[in-house]
């Protein structure tokens, strides 16, 4: 019997398990993390490792310099996790990690390290979609959250509007054209002299500013899809023309244009949302992704949910940006349904479908 049938053997008396334990890796951008999480619910362990400062000084990810540094800390990342949750691989019962969207380098890294772990170990493989894990994250932060719902997933990478059909099933009604929110953020921030990655540093300067001091260019798209580019420039242009007559015009202006921008990306955001909520007639809306940490999206989000009469859903801080119990969650799903993947799955750098 070779590994992998003996590794789907296995699955099969631990499929019958009511709290699996599933141990993650996550390693699709600038986070090294591992987690380990209980029957989908109960987090034993979360170990991230941000390579923030590493690509701060080249004001993005540099993917070279990001798979360097999975390589160096997956190991320890790892250790760590179990250390925490006082657990040995052995009482593991199966091994997921994340196989894309991201920086193939990258994925190849944690992707690498988890199927070798489940080799030794005997323990079946996991192979976990980044975007449905930043949307299971929610269901640590509310167990009682069911599908249907419709889930923003907005982040450095990935402007998403999904419809939530089922634990596993999802379908895409829109994404972005050119650049995801958190770029639109971070490369906007980038232009303002700011330190990567700029959304949370806009984030705290927006609450000091007057969100109607500057006004930028909406997009005009047509169904679910966003576009943040046309904003970018307009931010560009208005910043280029405003420095050229008074060279200290970021300086003195830096609270306003932070809290102007994020209020147009926020505004940009839940404009689709609402109109997928209507058309959908699903109200149970959630956020994921590292810009639902933004204080202007969430405060938007409870305001139009208010108004509208929508369940909202607002994963907890430490689940938004990368990690890997998010990971987990989509692992212990796909584990439910028996959907194993054999040793030789390999990383993508964009997925098609969820
Ligand atoms: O989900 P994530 O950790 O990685 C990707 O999958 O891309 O998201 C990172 C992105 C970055 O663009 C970062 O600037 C943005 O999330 N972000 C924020 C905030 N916190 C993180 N954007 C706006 N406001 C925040 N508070
Ligand atoms: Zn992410």
């Amino acid at each position: 019997m070779n590994y992998y049938e003996n590794a789907l053997l296995g699955a099969d008396a631990y499929r019958k398990k009511d709290k699996p334990i599933m141990l993650a890796i996550e390693s699709s951008c600038d986070e090294t993390a591992a987690s380990i999480v209980r029957g989908g619910r109960e987090v034993l362990s979360m170990s991230v490792f941000t390579q923030i400062p590493i690509h701060r000084k080249y004001g993005g990810v540099v993917p070279e310099l990001a798979s360097r540094s999975h390589v160096e800390k997956v190991g320890s990342v790892v250790a760590d996790a179990l250390e925490q949750a006082n657990l040995s691989i052995a009482d593991v019962d199966a091994v997921s990690a994340t196989y894309g969207p991201g920086l193939v380098g990258a994925l190849l890294v944690g992707l690498s390290y988890a199927k070798g772990l489940a080799y030794a170990a005997n323990k079946p493989f996991i192979g976990a979609d980044h975007i449905a894990g930043h949307i299971a994250a929610n269901y640590l932060s509310y167990p009682d959250l069911q599908p249907p719902f419709v889930c923003l997933v907005a982040s450095g990478g990935h402007s998403h509007i999904i419809l939530v059909e089922g634990y596993n099933s999802f379908k895409l009604l829109g994404c972005t054209r050119d650049d995801a929110a958190g770029e639109a953020f971070d490369k906007c921030a980038k232009v303002m002299g700011l330190p990567y990655p700029g959304g949370p540093v806009i984030d705290r300067r927006a609450k000091e500013g007057d969100p109607k001091a500057f006004r930028f260019a909406r997009p005009r798209v047509e169904g679910y899809d966003y576009s943040f580019s046309g904003l970018k420039t307009s931010f560009l242009y208005t910043l280029r023309d405003a420095v050229a007559a008074d060279p200290d015009f970021i300086v003195k202006h830096e609270a306003d244009l932070c809290a102007s921008l994020q209020s147009t990306i926020v505004e940009i955001l839940l404009d689709k949302l609402v109109r997928a909520s209507k058309e959908t007639g699903i109200r149970d809306i959630a956020i994921a992704g590292g810009v639902s940490a933004n204080s202007g999206l969430r405060d938007g989000i409870v305001e139009t949910g208010r108004r509208r009469g929508w369940r909202t859903f607002l994963p907890e801080f430490k689940f938004t940006t990368d990690n890997a119990a998010m990971i987990a969650m989509a692992g212990y799903y796909r584990y439910k349904q028996g959907e194993f993947a054999s040793l030789d799955v390999s990383p993508v750098a964009r997925l098609e479908e969820l």
